[in-house]
């Protein structure tokens, strides 16, 4: 297993500024359509806000997140709701559930592990159990990747791209090879609306695109920020609001019987 996408997370700074992944996240949770009654894992269930939709409706709703902090955040925003530090490729489950949920987690972890993530989530559910979730496909914020990396390489920095972001049918084979019927597989752009208006994108540069900008001092990090807002700014920015160039691959996968 490889050592996977460090991220510091923020779990303030993500409530705060960041709200819109779970705000988009609420029609998954449509998508999941659970049941009173049905135990739902919610992977990298961040700061809960999801989990607790999901426990809404009638579920008996379990999150579990590889970061510290955000599970601290959501059993303190949630008590009566279970969060437990785990990672996607290696937890285990005592009692099978009904379902596994995913929103904006899966593209953290290197490709290389996804097979070890599928694997683990084949095992937590029961027979004809299902798997919901989003995350960056192909082509996802490639303009701002593309951007960063071009900005980091003119100042001597050589970096690549570290999320995961993978087509329909690479993540469906994978799917498929390991015990899931893919039931629906969709890839499709989502322009996002960034918040906090002109610091939109540098925040989110600072949230999501932290292992990009390992090791360069504080004030060559604000100098390539700044190098990468201006060379997106004509397409990017209207004046007041960043958006940004999402693409989501979405899943419905049944775990063979
Ligand atoms: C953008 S947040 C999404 C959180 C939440 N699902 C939501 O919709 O608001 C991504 C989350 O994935 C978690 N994550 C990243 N890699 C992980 C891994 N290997 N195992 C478990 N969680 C992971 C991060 O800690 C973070 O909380």
């Amino acid at each position: 297993m490889s050592d996977g996408t460090a991220n510091r997370w923020d779990a303030d700074d993500y409530d705060d500024g960041h709200g819109f992944v779970a705000e988009y996240g609420a029609s998954l949770v449509d998508l999941l359509d659970p049941k009173s009654g049905e135990r739902v894992l919610d992977l990298g269930c961040g700061t809960g806000h999801l989990t607790a939709d999901i426990a809404e409706r009638g579920a008996t709703a379990v999150g579990i997140d590889q970061s510290a902090e955000m599970v601290e955040q959501a059993r303190a925003a949630y008590p009566g709701l279970s969060f437990r530090r785990a990672d996607a490729r290696s937890f285990t489950a005592e009692d099978r559930f009904d379902a596994v949920f995913s929103n904006a987690a899966l593209h953290w972890v290197p490709g290389a592990d996804h097979d070890a993530v599928i694997e683990a989530v084949a095992d937590a559910l029961r027979p004809g159990g299902r798997f919901v979730a989003e995350m960056g496909g192909t082509g996802n914020v490639d303009r701002i990747v593309t951007a960063t990396l071009a900005e980091l390489r003119e100042r001597g920095y050589d970096r690549e791209n570290p999320w995961y972001f993978p087509s329909v049918g690479e993540y469906a084979t994978r799917l498929e090879a390991g015990g899931f019927e893919v039931r629906r597989a969709v890839l499709f752009d989502r322009p996002t609306e960034l918040e906090n208006g002109a610091d939109g994108l540098a925040d989110w540069l600072s949230m999501f695109g932290d292992s990009l900008f390992a090791g360069l001092a504080d004030d060559e990090r604000e100098a390539v920020v700044a190098g990468v807002e201006d060379r997106l700014r004509p397409d990017m920015f209207d004046g007041e609001t960043w958006t940004a160039d999402y693409r989501r691959l979405r899943f419905v996968a049944v775990r063979a019987a």
